[in-house]
C-alpha cells in the first residue's frame, strides 16, 4: 500500500475500533456517573487514535490483535475507574498547570527507604529534614517484593503490587505517597519494565514448563540465536556472567538476561507482555506514584544483527505507555534512564514520550571537567546538546545510585581535539585513585580487562576529594573539597531542569567499604555509595566549621538563590564560551530576569577580562548573589579557585 493510502487505511481502523470499543467499555462499567464519563471518554477520544496506531505498528501481525487492543483498553478503564478521587482532582491540577516540573522551585532527592529511615513509616517522619532542603520531588529506590540476598539493589522486582515485607505494605506506601504530596513532594518510583525477577510468578509458571508463561519471556532450547544475538549485543555486567543468557537447567533453556542471571528480560514481542505490565504501571499510577522513572529503557525490544539498544520499538513502546497514561492518569510523568550515547538519551525526551530525563552526559562531563580543570568538554558538549523540547526537563544530578559511565561522544571529543579511549582511560584511573595526581576515592565498576572499558562508582564527597583530604588531615584539601562539591551541586542547581541531591550528599557523605563483608553485595562496588544514612553524623549540619555545616549550608543558599529567582525558572539557557579554559558559564533567562553563571572549575584564581565581559553584553555593575561581592564589568573579573558566581544586576 502506499503511504497515504496506509495512512487513511489505518484512520478508518482506528476510528471503527474506538467505535466499536467505547460502548462495549460503557456496559462494563455502568455505574460511573455519566459527567465523569464523559471527561473519561473524551480523553480516550483524543488519544485513542495514536495509540490505535503504535499498538497496530507493533502488534498486528497477531491474528487477535483486536482482542488485545480491546484488553488493553478495558484494563486502562479498569484503572482509571479505581483510580482514587484524590488522584483524580490531581489530574485535573496538573491539567492547569501542565508544566509544574520546570517550575525553579522543584528540587529533587534520591534515597533507599531502608538505608535512610528504616522503612517507608520512618520514611514519613524524616520529610522534615527534605522539607529544610526545599525537597519537591523523592525518588525511592524499588521497595517491592524482590528475591532474598541478591537483589540487585531492589531491581529484581518479584511483584509490582507489593512491597517488600521489611519496608511496610502497599498501604504504608500510598500513605506515604499522599503524606509527601500533602508537602508538595511528588513521589518518583522506578517503573522496572524491562525485566522481572526470576522469582516474579510469570517466571516461577514459565519455570514450572508452561508455555505461555515462558512466552511472557525470551527463552531459546540452544545456543544457535543466542550465539547469533551475542555476536551484536554489548554485555552490561561483564563481571556477573558474560553474555546476555542465562541456561536454566529446569527447562533446559537459555533466558536472555540482560543484567544480573535473576533478571528476566521481558518479551515485549508478546502483547499480552505490553497489555500486562501496562496495567502493573496504572496500579502503581493509583498508590500516588507522580513520576515513574521508566528503568533501562534502551534494552526493551531486540533485533538480531543489531545491539539490541535503543530500538524504535523501544520508543514506540514507551510512547504507548504514556498515550496510556494521559487516558488514565494524566498526573503522572515519565522520566527516561537512558544511560546511553547522547544521541540516543536524546531520542527519549519528548512529550509524548519522556517529559523528564537524566542528564548523564552533563553529570559525566561535571566529573570530567574536575579531573582535567578544563572545561573545553563541558562547553562544546553543553552547547550542542543541552536544549531539549521546551515541554520536557532534564533532571541533573552528580551522583545516583550507579556507576559513572564515560558516556560522552567521541565524535563531540574529536571536534575538539580529544581522543576518545585514551581520555576515558585516563578518567577512569583518576577516579579509581590510580592516577598519581588523583584527589579522588572510588572503585572501578564492571572492568572489562579485554576491551579496557571500566565504569566507576563511589559518592561525591569521596570523588571530590574529601575522604583523601580528611586521611592526610589537610585543612586546605578539605576546604578545596568542599568547594569542589559545591560548584558541582551549584552547577546542577542552575544550569536548567531539576536538580536532584543524592542520599547523604548534602552532609558530605563518604564511601562505605563495609559492602565489600557483606557476600549479597561484595560483587558489586556500587554498594560502596549506597551506604546507611549516619543521622549521628548528619547532626553536625547545624554546627559551624564542620565539613557537614558548609556542605549542607552551601546547598541549603543555592537552593534559596534557585527558588527565589525567577531566571531560573524553566528551562532557557545559554551556554557561552567564557574566554578561560578552567571557567564555565552560562547565562539563564526568564521573563525579564537574567542571570550570569560562572564556575571555575580549576583550584587556582581564575580571571575573565572586562572586554570578554563586555563582549557578553555585560555592563555598569554585576552582584553575585551568593556572596554580595559586586564586580564592575568593564574591569578583569577575578575568581578563586573553584569559585562558584552567580551574577545578576547588569542589563544586557
Ligand atoms: C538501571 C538501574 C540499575 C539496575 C539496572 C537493571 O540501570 O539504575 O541500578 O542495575 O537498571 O535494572
Amino acid at each position: 500500500m502506499k503511504p497515504q493510502a496506509n495512512h487513511d487505511w489505518i484512520a478508518r481502523q482506528s476510528h471503527s475500533s474506538f467505535e466499536r470499543i467505547l460502548p462495549r467499555l460503557r456496559d462494563r462499567f455502568p455505574t460511573v456517573p455519566e459527567p465523569e464519563w464523559e471527561v473519561f471518554s473524551a480523553r480516550m477520544r483524543q488519544y485513542f487514535h495514536p495509540l490505535f496506531e503504535l499498538l497496530h505498528e507493533l502488534y498486528s501481525g497477531h491474528y487477535d490483535f483486536f482482542y488485545h487492543l480491546e484488553c488493553i483498553m478495558v484494563s486502562a478503564t479498569r484503572m482509571w475507574v479505581e483510580r482514587p478521587t484524590e488522584l483524580k482532582a490531581l489530574d485535573a491540577q496538573r491539567e492547569v498547570d501542565p508544566g509544574w516540573y520546570r517550575s525553579n522551585q522543584m528540587i529533587g532527592y534520591i534515597l533507599y527507604a531502608n538505608h535512610f529511615a528504616g522503612d517507608l513509616n520512618g520514611l514519613r517522619e524524616k520529610i522534615p529534614f527534605l522539607k529544610e532542603l526545599g525537597v519537591t520531588y523523592l525518588h525511592i529506590m524499588p521497595p517491592f517484593r524482590c528475591p532474598d540476598g541478591e537483589s540487585d539493589g531492589g531491581y529484581a522486582i518479584s511483584s509490582y503490587r507489593e512491597t517488600d515485607p521489611a519496608l511496610g505494605t502497599m498501604e504504608d506506601l500510598a500513605q506515604l505517597a499522599e503524606d509527601l504530596r500533602n508537602h508538595g513532594i511528588s513521589l518518583c518510583l522506578d517503573f522496572v519494565y524491562n525485566h522481572t525477577s526470576d522469582e516474579h510468578e510469570w517466571a516461577k509458571k514459565a519455570l514450572a514448563g508452561d508455555p505461555e508463561f515462558q512466552d511472557y519471556y525470551r527463552m531459546f532450547d540452544d545456543r544457535i540465536l543466542p550465539d547469533q544475538y551475542e555476536r551484536t549485543v554489548n554485555e552490561v555486567f561483564p563481571d556477573e556472567h558474560s553474555g546476555s543468557f542465562t541456561y536454566r537447567s529446569r527447562i533446559r533453556k537459555w533466558v536472555w538476561t540482560t543484567f544480573k542471571n535473576y533478571q528476566w528480560d521481558l518479551n515485549y514481542e508478546n502483547p499480552v507482555v505490553f497489555s500486562k505490565m501496562a496495567e502493573e504501571m496504572l496500579f502503581l499510577a493509583n498508590k500516588g506514584v507522580g513520576i515513574l522513572r521508566l528503568d533501562a529503557v534502551a534494552f526493551v525490544w531486540k533485533r538480531l544483527g543489531t545491539n539490541c539498544e535503543n530500538l524504535p520499538e523501544a520508543h514506540k513502546i514507551i510512547r504507548a505507555f504514556n498515550l496510556l497514561i494521559r487516558i488514565s492518569a494524566p498526573a503522572l510523568l515519565f522520566k527516561s534512564e537512558a544511560i546511553v550515547h547522547p544521541d540516543e538519551v536524546a531520542k527519549y525526551i519528548d512529550p509524548g514520550e519522556c517529559q523528564l530525563s537524566y542528564n548523564p552526559t552533563l553529570m559525566a562531563l561535571l566529573w570530567n571537567a574536575c579531573a582535567t580543570r578544563k572545561v573545553e568538554l563541558l562547553t562544546h558538549t553543553m552547547r550542542k546538546r543541552f536544549a531539549i523540547h521546551p515541554d520536557c526537563a532534564w533532571v541533573n544530578y552528580i551522583r545516583c545510585h550507579d556507576d559513572i559511565g564515560w558516556n560522552f561522544s567521541d565524535g563531540d571529543m574529536a571536534e575538539i581535539g580529544m581522543t576518545a579511549f585514551e581520555h576515558r582511560k585516563f578518567l577512569t584511573q583518576f577516579y579509581t585513585g590510580r592516577h598519581v595526581a588523583s584527589f579522588a576515592c572510588g572503585l572501578p565498576f564492571q572492568e572489562n580487562l579485554q576491551t579496557g572499558d571500566a565504569r566507576v562508582s563511589g559518592a561525591t564527597a569521596s570523588l571530590a576529594g574529601l575522604e583523601k583530604a580528611l586521611e592526610a588531615n589537610d585543612a586546605d584539601q578539605v576546604a578545596r573539597a568542599v568547594r569542589r562539591i559545591l560548584l558541582l551541586y551549584g552547577v546542577i542547581f542552575t544550569i536548567g531542569g531539576i536538580p536532584l541531591i543524592y542520599a547523604g550528599d548534602s552532609v558530605g557523605t563518604m564511601n562505605d567499604y563495609s559492602f565489600k563483608d557483606d557476600p549479597d553485595t561484595a560483587g558489586d562496588s556500587r554498594w560502596v555509595h549506597r551506604p546507611v544514612f549516619d543521622w549521628e553524623l548528619a547532626k553536625k549540619r547545624s554546627e559551624p566549621g564542620t565539613y557537614q555545616y558548609e556542605i549542607h549550608q552551601g546547598i541549603l543558599k543555592i537552593a534559596q538563590l534557585r527558588r527565589s529567582n525567577a531566571a531560573f525558572d524553566r528551562t532557557e539557557t545559554e551556554i557561552i564560551h567564557t574566554a578561560n579554559v578552567h571557567v564555565f558559564g552560562y547565562f539563564r533567562h526568564h521573563l525579564d530576569q537574567t542571570a550570569l553563571i560562572l564556575a571555575n572549575f580549576s583550584e587556582h584564581p581564575q580571571e575573565l577580562s572586562g572586554r570578554h565581559l563586555r563582549q557578553l553584553g555585560l555592563r555598569r555593575t554585576l552582584t553575585d548573589l551568593l556572596t554580595g561581592q559586586v564586580i564592575t564589568a568593564s574591569q578583569t573579573l577575578q575568581m578563586e579557585g573553584c569559585r562558584f558566581m552567580v551574577l545578576v544586576g547588569g542589563p544586557r
